[in-house]
């Protein structure tokens, strides 16, 4: 499992990456350069530069896990790639004149038409993993910077309440983790379910039991290996107890 040698393939792999880039820089340079654009303009940045390179649609990049990304963070993961410089006829950020008219159609048009797709606007700016929240936020966060007044819906709202249910994110980590011994029984471990193995554990209390499996027991690795916040880990031992009760 070593990264450190790269078989002949990879290397080559790396090489024509290295030779695409130069080329895309080469042609962005020129392009500028006959473009007419100021140089210290903003398109010169490097983030912007990435922006247009970027491909449509791309999942935003952000460590805000699905659903609880905000109008900020999908904006510029997403829709700065036509939206930022004004592409293809869309509404320029920041642009008061340019959104004006469109902010005066009212929230439910501009968000129907943000979620359908609109002429040149493709539904959810092309990203189809967008929640519904989270590209209400992106209008709003566009609107709101051109002079619109709306509310941003808040991250942890309905979507982000399921998101973060314990028993939710209980089931997920026990089925990301956990179950490669529990389900089994892998170890001496507790099964999942098993009433008469859970029941002298149980009477630790639900603290008592966090607090062993967090420091690890015999077989039992420290969190069980999960590498994820306490709370999370904690919400996995409820979900595992609150089955053998
Ligand atoms: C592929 C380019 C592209 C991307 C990516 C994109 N848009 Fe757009 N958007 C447009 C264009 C073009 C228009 C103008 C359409 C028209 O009025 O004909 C537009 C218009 C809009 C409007 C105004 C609609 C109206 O009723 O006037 C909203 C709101 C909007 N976009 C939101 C978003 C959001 C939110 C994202 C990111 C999730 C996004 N867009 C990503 C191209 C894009
Ligand atoms: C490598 C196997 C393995 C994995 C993975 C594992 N466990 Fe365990 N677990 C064990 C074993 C074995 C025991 C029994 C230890 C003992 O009592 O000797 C145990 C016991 C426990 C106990 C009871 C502790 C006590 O004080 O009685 C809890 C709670 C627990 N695990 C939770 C978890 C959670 C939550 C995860 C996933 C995040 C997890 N385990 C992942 C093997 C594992």
């Amino acid at each position: 499992m070593s990264n450190e040698t790269k078989a002949p393939g990879q290397i080559v792999t790396i090489l024509l990456g290295i030779v695409v880039l130069v080329v895309v820089g080469i042609w962005l340079l020129a392009k500028l350069a006959t473009s007419g654009f100021d140089v210290n303009a903003e398109v010169m940045s490097k983030e912007a530069v990435a922006a247009r390179l970027k491909p449509i649609g791309e999942s935003v990049a952000s460590d805000a896990p699905p659903g609880m990304r905000t109008g900020q963070q999908v904006y510029s993961g997403i829709c700065i790639s036509c939206h930022g410089a004004g592409l293809a006829g869309a509404p320029k950020f920041g642009d008061a004149g340019a959104w004006a008219p469109r902010v005066a159609q009212g929230w439910d048009t501009l968000v129907k038409h943000a979620l359908e797709g609109f002429n040149a606007m493709p539904a959810k700016g092309g990203a189809a993993d967008l929640s519904d929240d989270e590209l209400k936020r992106a209008v709003a966060y566009m609107g709101n910077a051109a002079g619109g007044q709306f509310t941003e819906p808040p991250v942890g709202g309905a979507e982000g309440a399921a998101a973060a249910d314990p028993a939710v994110v209980g089931k997920k980590v026990y089925a990301s983790v956990c179950m490669a011994c529990h389900d089994s029984g892998a170890a001496g471990a507790p099964k999942f379910g098993d009433k008469a193995a859970w029941a002298p554990r149980l009477a630790k209390g639900l603290d008592g039991l966090v607090a062993s499996a967090t420091k690890g027991l015999n077989a039992m690795p420290a969190k069980g290996g999960y590498s994820g916040s306490d709370a999370e880990f904690k919400a996995a031992v409820e979900y595992l107890t609150n089955a053998a009760k």
